[in-house]
């Protein structure tokens, strides 16, 4: 049997689930692509002009595609797409369990689990069924055990087709990708996935694997990333402390073609859904193999990161704080509170933890950010001693320390001599990002404490 994609259902509309189908349906307009959600409220949000997720690029080719060949449906509408569906792709949350056997480290794949009893019970003929959220390695197997309950003669394919795409360049990554990755083990199906992708990506950058392989990819390839993040930013404090400038050692280091520039930059720590997630599972495999070397060794990555958060508040603190050490009483402009720019995703950013330590030491904050919302910035941090800006100048009011914790090219252009006029002189602006004009920070009369930087007078 050879089989051919036409019908594609995905199960989760969310920051991978929605992009990917969109684009897919944009660049194949002979393929019918329904995406479904249990949320209700963000099926409507994708059915409507206020899209659910910030993403550049991301509201024209939704336009393009919605109503044509792409369509977001709510479950109970979307067991007959499953039905009809060539291919079925599993695109939903895989957080960290928080009970249970491996809780605070392994995937929680109950929402996976649930997907493939609602495959089994409404899928016809033969799907091929696509693992498309990040999996632990073996996950498969859960996956197949699940649908041999399905009805006599209905059959199935698995395929792992992880998605590589960055948050804030969704559309680009989808468009362009480095690579695609199929695993599987039929070469029959692995060729009908990569016949959808081959529409608009060169046939050289498909790869096909093993299933295991490719379930394993995924996670060692965010574990790279966030390994370099983490190697930068243990020698930021490096740099703080001899007088070394963070941003020249990089551009030394990236220089190495061996090595490459990228993922160098400096910061707060890493954040998002995906890096600490990925390394958490990744620990848990090996332990689970008795790989103990292993699992600390990645282990460092993510105790680096929670130091580097830890250690950036503190570095706030300091200044300010009174004899005792308390920050009662002293109200912190924080700019910045997505995991990166040109999103308006809070999972995991460091913004949560540099601000819960701020508060735990009673400081008071007035947060801003481009597309965060206030109700998403209370929800993580309470309401109690957070006020949320409208604008950076108003986030500035009578603040006794300025912190940039997200890098939205805006905060690199703002004009620091008009702002300076709401701030006390010699307040301390705490660049996490290294992306401020510092000649213009200083020049205001202000003090500039940068990431990976000794201040000037320490040189
Ligand atoms: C990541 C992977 O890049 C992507 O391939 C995978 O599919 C999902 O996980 P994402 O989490 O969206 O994507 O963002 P990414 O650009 O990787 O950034 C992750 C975090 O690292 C952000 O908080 C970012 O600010 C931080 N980072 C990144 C740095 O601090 N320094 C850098 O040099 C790069
Ligand atoms: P990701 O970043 O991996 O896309 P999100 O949390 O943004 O993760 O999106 C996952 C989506 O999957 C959510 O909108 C959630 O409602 C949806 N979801 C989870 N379980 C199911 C399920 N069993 N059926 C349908 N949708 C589901």
């Amino acid at each position: 049997m050879k089989p051919l994609v036409n019908k594609i259902v995905c199960i989760g509309a969310g920051y991978v689930g929605g992009p990917t189908m969109a684009v897919i349906a944009d660049r194949c307009p002979d393929i019918d692509v329904t995406v479904l959600d249990l949320n209700e409220a963000r099926i409507a949000a994708w059915n409507s002009e206020e899209l659910p997720i910030y993403e550049p690029g991301l509201a024209a080719v939704v336009s393009r595609a919605r109503g044509r060949n792409l369509r977001f449906v709510g479950q109970p509408e979307g067991a007959a797409h499953v039905a009809a569906a060539d291919a079925v792709f599993i695109s939903v949350n895989t957080p960290t369990k928080t009970e249970g056997e491996g809780a605070g480290k392994a995937s929680d794949l109950r929402y996976v689990e649930s997907c493939a009893h609602f495959i089994a019970a409404h899928a016809t003929g033969h799907t091929i069924v696509i693992e498309k959220s990040t999996m632990p390695v073996r996950a498969a197997n859960r996956i197949k055990s699940i649908l041999a309950s399905a009805r006599p003669g209905v059959t199935f394919d698995i395929l792992s087709n992880p998605e590589f795409l960055a948050e804030g360049t969704a559309i680009r990554d989808l468009e362009q990708p480095d690579r695609v990755l199929i695993g599987g083990e039929r070469p029959e199906a692995i060729q009908a996935l990569a016949a959808v992708y081959t529409r608009w990506v060169p046939a050289a950058r498909v790869l096909s694997t093993g299933l295991w392989s490719a379930e394993l990819s995924k996670l060692v390839a965010n574990a790279f990333l966030a390994q370099r993040v983490s190697s930068i930013n243990s020698i930021s404090a490096l740099c703080e402390v001899t007088g070394a400038d963070v941003e020249e050692v990089a551009e030394v280091v990236g220089t190495d073609s061996r090595i490459g520039p990228k993922f160098l930059r400096a910061s707060v720590g890493f954040g998002g859904s995906c890096f600490q997630k990925d390394l958490l599972s990744l620990i848990y495999i090996s332990e689970s193999y008795g790989l103990t070397e292993v699992a600390a060794y990645w282990q460092q990555v993510v105790d680096l990161n929670q130091w580097q958060k830890r250690r950036f508040a503190d570095l706030i603190a300091a200044p300010i704080a009174d004899d005792a050490g308390s920050l009662r009483g002293r109200r912190i402009a924080i700019l910045g509170f997505a995991f990166k720019k040109d999103t308006n995703d809070v999972r995991e950013t460091p913004a949560i933890d540099v601000c819960r330590r701020l508060l735990a030491r009673g400081a008071s904050l007035i947060v801003h950010d481009y597309k965060v919302t206030a109700e998403a910035v209370s929800a993580e941090l309470g309401a109690r001693g957070v006020e949320f800006a409208l604008s950076p100048e108003e986030a500035l009011k009578d603040v006794a320390a300025v912190a940039v914790l997200t890098e939205w090219p805006a905060y690199a252009t703002l004009d620091w001599g008009r702002l300076s006029a709401r701030l006390k002189p010699r307040t301390v602006v705490f660049d996490g990002r290294n992306i401020l004009d510092a000649a213009a920070v200083r020049r205001a009369g202000l003090f500039l404490r940068c990431i990976g930087k000794g201040a000037p007078h320490d040189r």
